[in-house]
Protein backbone atom coordinates (compact mmCIF):
# COMPACT_ATOMS: atom_id res chain seq x y z
CA UNK A 1 0.00 0.00 0.00
CA UNK A 2 1.40 3.19 -0.85
CA UNK A 3 2.08 5.61 1.81
CA UNK A 4 1.39 9.71 1.70
CA UNK A 5 2.62 12.57 3.44
CA UNK A 6 3.81 12.45 7.31
CA UNK A 7 0.97 13.37 9.04
CA UNK A 8 2.71 12.89 12.72
CA UNK A 9 6.14 11.37 13.98
CA UNK A 10 5.83 10.44 17.70
CA UNK A 11 8.94 8.51 19.52
CA UNK A 12 7.36 5.11 18.68
CA UNK A 13 5.46 5.28 15.82
CA UNK A 14 4.86 7.37 12.74
CA UNK A 15 1.72 7.72 11.50
CA UNK A 16 1.56 8.27 7.28
CA UNK A 17 -1.35 9.38 5.16
CA UNK A 18 -3.20 6.32 3.41
CA UNK A 19 -4.94 6.56 -0.03
CA UNK A 20 -8.20 6.30 1.17
CA UNK A 21 -9.64 9.22 3.28
CA UNK A 22 -10.27 8.71 6.27
CA UNK A 23 -7.76 6.27 6.91
CA UNK A 24 -3.40 6.12 7.76
CA UNK A 25 -0.53 3.81 7.91
CA UNK A 26 0.81 3.42 11.12
CA UNK A 27 4.28 2.53 11.58
CA UNK A 28 6.29 0.79 14.35
CA UNK A 29 9.61 2.11 14.83
CA UNK A 30 12.67 0.43 16.89
CA UNK A 31 12.65 3.68 19.34
CA UNK A 32 12.77 3.32 22.94
CA UNK A 33 12.23 6.14 25.15
CA UNK A 34 11.55 6.71 28.55
CA UNK A 35 10.96 9.34 31.46
CA UNK A 36 9.64 11.78 28.13
CA UNK A 37 12.36 11.24 25.99
CA UNK A 38 15.30 11.56 28.37
CA UNK A 39 16.42 8.43 27.89
CA UNK A 40 16.23 6.97 24.73
CA UNK A 41 17.60 3.80 22.26
CA UNK A 42 17.15 1.73 19.39
CA UNK A 43 16.26 -1.50 19.80
CA UNK A 44 16.21 -3.77 16.24
CA UNK A 45 13.15 -5.73 16.23
CA UNK A 46 10.78 -3.91 18.76
CA UNK A 47 8.48 -2.70 15.98
CA UNK A 48 8.03 -6.02 14.53
CA UNK A 49 6.90 -7.45 17.72
CA UNK A 50 4.93 -4.34 18.58
CA UNK A 51 3.05 -3.79 15.58
CA UNK A 52 2.28 -7.63 15.73
CA UNK A 53 1.45 -7.89 19.47
CA UNK A 54 -0.83 -4.97 19.47
CA UNK A 55 -3.11 -6.23 16.28
CA UNK A 56 -3.33 -9.28 18.28
CA UNK A 57 -4.23 -7.25 21.26
CA UNK A 58 -7.11 -5.22 19.25
CA UNK A 59 -8.49 -7.66 17.23
CA UNK A 60 -9.30 -9.93 20.32
CA UNK A 61 -10.78 -6.91 21.92
CA UNK A 62 -12.80 -6.06 18.70
CA UNK A 63 -14.36 -10.02 19.43
CA UNK A 64 -15.87 -8.34 22.67
CA UNK A 65 -17.16 -5.41 20.75
CA UNK A 66 -14.45 -2.49 21.33
CA UNK A 67 -14.49 -0.18 18.69
CA UNK A 68 -10.69 0.01 17.86
CA UNK A 69 -9.13 2.02 14.88
CA UNK A 70 -7.02 -1.25 13.68
CA UNK A 71 -8.10 -2.02 10.02
CA UNK A 72 -5.86 -4.60 9.35
CA UNK A 73 -2.06 -4.58 9.80
CA UNK A 74 -0.28 -4.71 6.30
CA UNK A 75 3.07 -5.82 6.63
CA UNK A 76 5.60 -6.49 9.28
CA UNK A 77 5.76 -2.80 10.70
CA UNK A 78 2.43 -1.13 9.41
CA UNK A 79 -0.99 -1.01 9.92
CA UNK A 80 -3.98 0.09 8.16
CA UNK A 81 -5.82 2.57 10.76
CA UNK A 82 -8.85 4.85 10.74
CA UNK A 83 -7.87 8.42 11.22
CA UNK A 84 -8.92 9.97 14.96
CA UNK A 85 -8.10 12.89 16.29
CA UNK A 86 -6.84 11.62 20.18
CA UNK A 87 -8.23 12.70 23.07
CA UNK A 88 -4.78 14.34 24.72
CA UNK A 89 -5.32 12.00 27.67
CA UNK A 90 -3.32 8.97 28.98
CA UNK A 91 -5.96 6.76 30.22
CA UNK A 92 -3.58 4.63 32.63
CA UNK A 93 -5.18 1.75 34.45
CA UNK A 94 -3.44 -0.44 37.19
CA UNK A 95 -3.66 -3.80 39.07
CA UNK A 96 -0.85 -3.56 41.54
CA UNK A 97 0.75 -0.79 42.10
CA UNK A 98 4.24 0.09 40.56
CA UNK A 99 6.16 2.46 39.49
CA UNK A 100 5.20 6.33 39.42
CA UNK A 101 2.54 5.63 41.63
CA UNK A 102 4.63 4.03 44.46
CA UNK A 103 7.06 7.15 43.90
CA UNK A 104 3.96 9.75 44.17
CA UNK A 105 2.14 8.82 47.06
CA UNK A 106 4.62 5.87 48.86
CA UNK A 107 2.51 2.89 48.36
CA UNK A 108 4.75 -0.18 48.54
CA UNK A 109 5.43 -1.54 45.45
CA UNK A 110 4.05 -4.61 44.36
CA UNK A 111 1.27 -3.77 46.11
CA UNK A 112 -2.17 -5.45 44.79
CA UNK A 113 -5.03 -2.95 44.54
CA UNK A 114 -8.43 -3.69 45.99
CA UNK A 115 -9.86 -3.12 42.65
CA UNK A 116 -8.75 -1.85 39.26
CA UNK A 117 -7.66 1.84 39.99
CA UNK A 118 -7.94 4.54 36.55
CA UNK A 119 -5.65 7.66 36.54
CA UNK A 120 -5.37 10.70 33.88
CA UNK A 121 -2.75 12.23 32.50
CA UNK A 122 -3.04 15.13 30.39
CA UNK A 123 -0.40 14.25 27.27
CA UNK A 124 2.31 16.69 27.00
CA UNK A 125 5.76 15.69 26.72
CA UNK A 126 7.23 19.48 27.30
CA UNK A 127 4.80 19.37 30.83
CA UNK A 128 6.42 15.06 31.28
CA UNK A 129 2.59 13.77 31.03
CA UNK A 130 1.35 15.63 33.95
CA UNK A 131 -1.64 13.86 36.60
CA UNK A 132 -5.02 15.49 36.42
CA UNK A 133 -8.33 15.09 37.63
CA UNK A 134 -11.95 14.32 35.65
CA UNK A 135 -12.53 17.89 36.35
CA UNK A 136 -9.15 19.01 34.54
CA UNK A 137 -10.66 16.99 31.92
CA UNK A 138 -13.76 18.80 31.89
CA UNK A 139 -12.84 22.32 32.63
CA UNK A 140 -11.13 22.58 29.25
CA UNK A 141 -13.19 20.25 27.35
CA UNK A 142 -10.37 17.32 26.19
CA UNK A 143 -14.15 15.04 26.64
CA UNK A 144 -17.55 15.24 28.03
CA UNK A 145 -18.78 13.96 31.28
CA UNK A 146 -20.55 11.30 28.93
CA UNK A 147 -17.56 10.54 27.00
CA UNK A 148 -15.22 10.12 29.88
CA UNK A 149 -17.93 8.19 31.97
CA UNK A 150 -18.10 5.97 28.62
CA UNK A 151 -14.61 5.85 27.98
CA UNK A 152 -13.84 4.72 31.65
CA UNK A 153 -16.30 2.15 31.67
CA UNK A 154 -14.20 0.94 28.55
CA UNK A 155 -11.52 0.84 30.19
CA UNK A 156 -12.58 -1.17 32.76
CA UNK A 157 -13.83 -3.58 30.54
CA UNK A 158 -10.71 -3.62 28.33
CA UNK A 159 -8.62 -4.33 31.76
CA UNK A 160 -10.92 -7.33 32.64
CA UNK A 161 -10.38 -9.12 29.17
CA UNK A 162 -6.99 -8.68 29.15
CA UNK A 163 -6.02 -9.38 32.76
CA UNK A 164 -7.62 -13.01 31.62
CA UNK A 165 -6.19 -13.30 28.38
CA UNK A 166 -2.59 -12.79 29.98
CA UNK A 167 -3.20 -14.48 33.08
CA UNK A 168 -4.42 -17.57 31.12
CA UNK A 169 -0.84 -17.56 29.48
CA UNK A 170 0.77 -17.19 32.53
CA UNK A 171 1.53 -13.35 32.86
CA UNK A 172 -0.23 -10.97 35.64
CA UNK A 173 -1.40 -7.21 33.91
CA UNK A 174 0.18 -4.88 36.05
CA UNK A 175 -0.52 -1.98 34.28
CA UNK A 176 -1.22 -0.18 31.22
CA UNK A 177 -1.85 3.02 28.98
CA UNK A 178 -4.88 3.42 26.43
CA UNK A 179 -5.57 6.34 24.46
CA UNK A 180 -8.80 7.14 22.40
CA UNK A 181 -9.31 9.25 19.35
CA UNK A 182 -12.58 10.79 17.36
CA UNK A 183 -13.29 9.22 14.06
CA UNK A 184 -13.02 11.97 11.21
CA UNK A 185 -14.98 11.07 8.84
CA UNK A 186 -18.74 9.85 9.20
CA UNK A 187 -20.47 10.10 12.32
CA UNK A 188 -18.03 11.09 15.21
CA UNK A 189 -17.48 7.56 17.06
CA UNK A 190 -14.79 7.48 19.86
CA UNK A 191 -12.64 4.17 19.15
CA UNK A 192 -9.85 3.29 21.08
CA UNK A 193 -6.25 4.36 19.00
CA UNK A 194 -2.54 3.83 19.23
CA UNK A 195 -0.98 0.38 20.38
CA UNK A 196 -1.53 -1.85 23.68
CA UNK A 197 2.19 -3.62 23.60
CA UNK A 198 4.72 -4.36 25.87
CA UNK A 199 6.11 -0.52 25.47
CA UNK A 200 2.36 0.07 26.98
CA UNK A 201 1.79 -2.41 29.41
CA UNK A 202 3.58 -3.55 32.65
CA UNK A 203 3.73 -7.30 32.61
CA UNK A 204 5.09 -10.31 35.03
CA UNK A 205 5.66 -13.28 35.07
CA UNK A 206 2.97 -14.95 37.05
CA UNK A 207 5.55 -17.13 39.03
CA UNK A 208 8.47 -15.20 39.13
CA UNK A 209 7.81 -11.56 38.27
CA UNK A 210 10.34 -11.29 35.55
CA UNK A 211 9.72 -8.12 33.87
CA UNK A 212 8.17 -8.81 30.31
CA UNK A 213 7.77 -5.55 29.36
CA UNK A 214 9.47 -1.82 28.40
CA UNK A 215 10.68 -1.65 32.05
CA UNK A 216 13.67 -3.97 31.14
CA UNK A 217 14.71 -0.78 29.37
CA UNK A 218 13.09 1.72 31.80
CA UNK A 219 15.38 0.00 34.09
CA UNK A 220 18.75 -1.34 32.01
CA UNK A 221 17.63 -4.54 32.74
CA UNK A 222 18.40 -5.51 29.26
CA UNK A 223 17.31 -8.70 26.97
CA UNK A 224 13.76 -6.65 26.25
CA UNK A 225 13.67 -8.72 23.10
CA UNK A 226 13.76 -11.89 24.56
CA UNK A 227 10.93 -10.45 26.97
CA UNK A 228 9.27 -9.01 24.02
CA UNK A 229 9.14 -12.55 22.07
CA UNK A 230 8.49 -14.11 25.33
CA UNK A 231 4.99 -12.27 25.28
CA UNK A 232 4.65 -13.13 21.46
CA UNK A 233 5.05 -16.80 22.30
CA UNK A 234 2.67 -17.06 24.81
CA UNK A 235 0.59 -15.09 23.01
CA UNK A 236 0.84 -17.74 20.24
CA UNK A 237 1.78 -15.53 17.65
CA UNK A 238 5.57 -15.48 17.50
CA UNK A 239 5.92 -18.60 14.81
CA UNK A 240 4.51 -15.76 12.42
CA UNK A 241 7.71 -13.74 13.29
CA UNK A 242 10.69 -16.18 13.82
CA UNK A 243 11.71 -15.65 10.04
CA UNK A 244 11.77 -12.07 10.87
CA UNK A 245 15.78 -11.15 10.41
CA UNK A 246 15.74 -8.44 12.53
CA UNK A 247 14.52 -10.94 15.35
CA UNK A 248 17.10 -12.90 15.24
CA UNK A 249 20.15 -10.89 15.82
CA UNK A 250 19.44 -11.00 19.52
CA UNK A 251 21.51 -13.01 21.29
CA UNK A 252 19.78 -16.43 22.98
CA UNK A 253 17.68 -15.23 26.18
CA UNK A 254 19.16 -14.89 29.69
CA UNK A 255 15.48 -14.60 31.11
CA UNK A 256 15.26 -17.81 32.95
CA UNK A 257 11.79 -18.21 32.88
CA UNK A 258 9.46 -21.42 34.32
CA UNK A 259 7.96 -23.89 31.66
CA UNK A 260 4.13 -22.96 31.32
P1 LIG B 1 3.76 4.87 35.17
O1 LIG B 1 3.84 3.95 36.35
O2 LIG B 1 5.10 5.35 34.68
O3 LIG B 1 2.79 5.99 35.39
O4 LIG B 1 3.17 4.00 33.94
C1 LIG B 1 1.93 3.35 34.05
C2 LIG B 1 1.70 2.51 32.81
O5 LIG B 1 1.48 3.32 31.66
C3 LIG B 1 2.85 1.59 32.43
O6 LIG B 1 2.30 0.37 31.95
C4 LIG B 1 3.56 2.28 31.31
C5 LIG B 1 2.45 3.05 30.65
N1 LIG B 1 2.88 4.33 30.11
C6 LIG B 1 2.92 4.53 28.75
O7 LIG B 1 2.58 3.64 27.96
N2 LIG B 1 3.31 5.74 28.28
C7 LIG B 1 3.65 6.76 29.09
O8 LIG B 1 3.99 7.85 28.61
C8 LIG B 1 3.63 6.53 30.51
C9 LIG B 1 4.03 7.62 31.47
C10 LIG B 1 3.24 5.30 30.97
Amino acid sequence: MKKGKKLYEGKAKIVYAAPDSGLAIQHFKDHATAFNNLKKSTIEGKGVLNNRISEHILTSLEGIGIKTHLVKRINMREQLIKLVDIIPIEFIIRNIATGSITKRLGIKDGTILDRPLIEFCYKDDDLGDPLIAKEHILAFNWATATELDWITEQCFRINDFMQGMFRGVGIKLVDFKLEFGKTRTGKKQIILADEISPDTCRLWDIDSDEKLDKDRFRKDLGNLIPAYKEVAKRLNILHELTNISELKFNKPTSIKLKKK
